[in-house]
């Protein structure tokens, strides 16, 4: 059996392209909808009233563009929405929350674990609770870092501005002695030459992204809802819900690739 439908995915801007970017590589016979909700970015400093109703906007949309599974590329959304959320949907969804706790812990020497996320993410304690969960033992230390989406949203990767940004953010979690750091928030993988500059080679840095697509055509296995390569091409849309420039020139900049065609959407 083969579902040509594509995934549904979404975050509050552009850094659910870093999950996209693994779909395609990892998924390449899959077809995809992409939701930037630019608009109301950023979500950190957001209520969770707030980003659930969100969510709601936006899966109510990538269900009525038939998308046959939703990937919350969004960690603010998959710690604080999709508990809610996923009791009131038929459509299957993940987060990047367990595959990327997973990931971490495998990947730990010494088991001390760093989280730097939103500050709606870190307030949340999903991380936290998943990762103690897995083992208490754990040293689990969370840093919010409001600063970060704006400047990857406004193209300020790889500056001066964002060096210094990471190198405060990260100064107690590294006189925590962190020997793994989860880029809890999908916007992150887009620093990543300014965190590996501030902490060494040592430190492992965790993108739950890959883990996720892993877990998530695992999934997709099992539920008979994966394309079969060789059928209809694949076809990848993308709608924003502000400005569809800002989102272009960011894609163009971080993936190296035009996406001629973004349609914005008022969901409100
Ligand atoms: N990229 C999202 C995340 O992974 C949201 C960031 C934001 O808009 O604050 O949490």
């Amino acid at each position: 059996m083969s579902d040509p439908r594509p995934i549904g995915l979404f975050d509050s801007g552009v850094g659910g392209l870093t999950v996209s970017r693994q779909i395609f590589r990892l998924m390449p016979g899959e077809s995809t909808v992409y939701f930037g909700d630019n608009a109301h970015v950023p979500y950190g400093p957001r209520k969770p009233e707030e980003l659930i109703g969100f969510a709601e906007d936006i899966l109510t949309f990538l269900v009525s563009c038939g998308v046959k599974y939703v990937i919350f590329a969004c960690n603010t959304n998959s710690s604080i929405s999709l508990p809610v959320v996923r009791k009131r949907y038929t459509v299957p969804m993940i987060g990047l929350i367990e595959p990327g706790v997973r990931q971490a812990v495998r990947v730990s020497t010494g088991g001390r674990i760093g989280v730097i996320a939103t500050e709606a993410t870190i307030k949340s304690g999903a991380y936290q609770r998943a990762l103690k969960a897995l083992n208490p033992e754990l040293a689990v230390f969370g840093q919010a870092a409001p600063r970060l989406v704006p400047l990857v949203e406004a193209g300020q990767a790889g500056t001066w501005e964002s060096f210094e940004a990471v190198s405060e953010y990260v100064q107690p979690l590294k006189q925590a002695g962190i020997d793994t750091l989860i880029l809890g928030c999908t916007h992150y993988p887009f620093l990543e030459a300014e965190f590996r500059e501030v902490l060494g080679p040592e430190v492992k840095l965790v993108d739950p992204a890959e883990a996720t697509i892993m877990a998530a055509r695992e999934e997709m296995y099992r539920l008979g809802l994966l394309n079969n390569p060789g059928g209809d091409p694949v076809q990848h849309r993308y709608f924003v819900s502000g400005d569809p420039r800002a989102f272009q020139k960011a894609a163009r900049y971080f993936l190296g690739e035009e996406i001629p065609s973004v349609q914005q959407v008022k969901l409100d």
